[in-house]
């Protein structure tokens, strides 16, 4: 597929391969890797949850990942028109993932703005003695008719603020913005949650946590379900399946060596989940013991970890409020991250197709999404919403395109061939057999298997 340097000058560009590998992790690193990674390692087999997990890495989440870049490298496309360039009648399968990108970025807003709230309520602990009375009543009610307007605000106008943020970064572009926060942010995340790790490890108690995470049940390794948890956390946590990594990877220099980067993209994923492993519980280490209670009793995954456990925990801890401000700030930034790439996948799409100023489709994608984002999460029923829309999109959404696009893209069009030899012509990996077997058979198995648990779990 040829295109010009002017083309490239319109669509934008990554600056090296290095702010693309940042953006990339900046992507893939997100609230999944800090609120889920841990308790699904927990649930899943413990120390032995690494193996399934290993396995899934290398046999399903960097094939699949390398996928994605070689179709956005080689068509030098947004999903849909890369998509397109491939086959004309796949040009849907890019569409799917943008209407799911674009219904993520609507909650991923709202999470990222508690968050932020959350950050300032760390310093004096607003919470008070009961974090879930206050997460419920005083936080989210604040739509409620006959709330006072300082609670509206308390919730309003850090969400009102993410999204101004964003909209500034997304109309700056690939280089100026998203490359730029990601250069600048990931390095911070890195030291503030490093910071965070080392506090909670130095906890009373931490070992007490850390046991419980890493004492390996090896017979769950005969369980199906854990090996299920495994591959759906992996393709989760790398963002692949979601039109991201295509879209990311057409922003990138011709001749740069993407299957070195998506080594290093995948390794730094997997390395940042495990030490969120490790800080989230040692810290529930700690809580147990303080409350004297079994770590089971205080392990949990998502807004009940972030918004209820660790609230709690912070205001028990010695030195609370810089745990507090260094978790919170970290959610902010981990998430924001992740926010871009799913709305730059929206945009990516919209201007490909109509031709549209980076500012216009800015505006186009961003304005309905924070109004429908401010819209739904000024009332209550904003956080049932969401838990909903998640599971769905999570569980089948993506699962779903994941599997028949590698069916499309390995038999239908029969195009591995092609895109192993576009990468390996700059790569330091050599794609052969193996990848092509790894994607059009054991991925899309493992896949379709993990897409069945989820529909049995759910109809249980
Ligand atoms: N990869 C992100 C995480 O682990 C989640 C995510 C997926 C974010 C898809 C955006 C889009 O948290």
């Amino acid at each position: 597929m040829t295109t010009t340097g002017d083309e490239t000058q319109r669509r934008g560009a990554f600056t090296s391969r290095k702010v693309f590998i940042l953006a990339a992790i900046g992507s893939a690193v997100g609230l999944g890797n800090i609120w889920r990674f841990p308790y699904v390692a927990y649930e899943n087999g413990g120390g032995a949850f690494l193996i399934p997990y290993l396995i899934a890495l290398l046999t399903a989440g960097l094939p699949f990942l390398l996928l994605d870049y070689a179709i956005g490298h080689r068509h030098r496309g947004s999903a849909p028109l890369s998509f397109a360039r491939l086959h004309r009648r796949t040009e849907m399968l890019g569409w799917w993932q943008v209407g799911i990108c674009f219904l993520i970025a609507i909650y991923y807003a709202a999470v990222i703005a508690w968050a932020l709230r959350y950050t300032i309520f760390s310093v004096d602990q607003s919470w008070g003695e009961d974090p879930e009375g206050f997460l419920f009543g005083d936080f989210l009610q604040a739509g409620d008719p006959g709330v006072s307007t300082e609670v509206v605000l308390g919730v309003l106008v850090p969400l009102l603020l993410v999204w101004v943020a964003v909209l500034v970064i997304m109309s700056l572009g690939v280089e100026k913005g998203v490359g730029r926060l990601s250069l600048y942010l990931i390095p911070v995340l890195v030291i503030a949650f490093g910071a965070l790790v080392l506090r909670a490890v130095t906890l009373d108690g931490a070992a007490l946590g850390l046991d419980a995470l890493f004492s390996p049940h090896w017979a769950s390794l005969t369980e199906p379900s854990v090996w299920a948890a495994a591959f759906g956390q992996i393709f989760f946590s790398l963002s692949i399946g979601f039109g991201i990594m295509i879209t990311y990877a057409s922003y990138v220099d011709r001749r740069s060596d993407m299957t070195g980067s998506g080594l290093v993209v995948g390794f730094a994923n997997s390395g940042f989940e495990l030490l969120a492993g490790i800080g989230v519980f040692a810290a529930l280490g700690f809580m147990a013991q303080a409350q004297g209670v079994a770590v089971d009793e205080v392990a949990t995954q998502g807004l009940g970890l972030a918004f209820v456990v660790f609230p709690a925990l912070i205001s028990e801890a010695p030195a609370g409020a810089l745990i507090g401000v260094l978790f919170f700030g970290s959610l902010v930034i981990a998430g924001l991250t992740s926010l871009v790439s799913v709305i730059e996948v929206v945009i990516s799409a919209v201007r490909d197709k109509f031709e549209l100023s980076r500012l216009t489709a800015s505006l186009a994608v961003g304005g309905p999404a924070a109004i429908i984002s401010l819209v739904l999460f000024s009332t209550t029923s904003g956080v049932y919403v969401l838990d909903i829309v998640d599971h769905f999109i999570n569980q089948y959404g993506i699962l779903l395109v994941a599997v028949v696009s590698m069916l499309v893209v390995a038999w239908a069009l029969r195009a591995l061939p092609g895109l192993a030899a576009h990468l390996n012509r700059f790569g330091s990996l050599r794609l052969d057999r193996t990848w092509f077997a790894l994607i059009g058979l054991l991925a899309p198995l493992a896949l379709a298997y993990v897409l069945v648990d989820a529909f049995v779990t759910d109809l249980q």
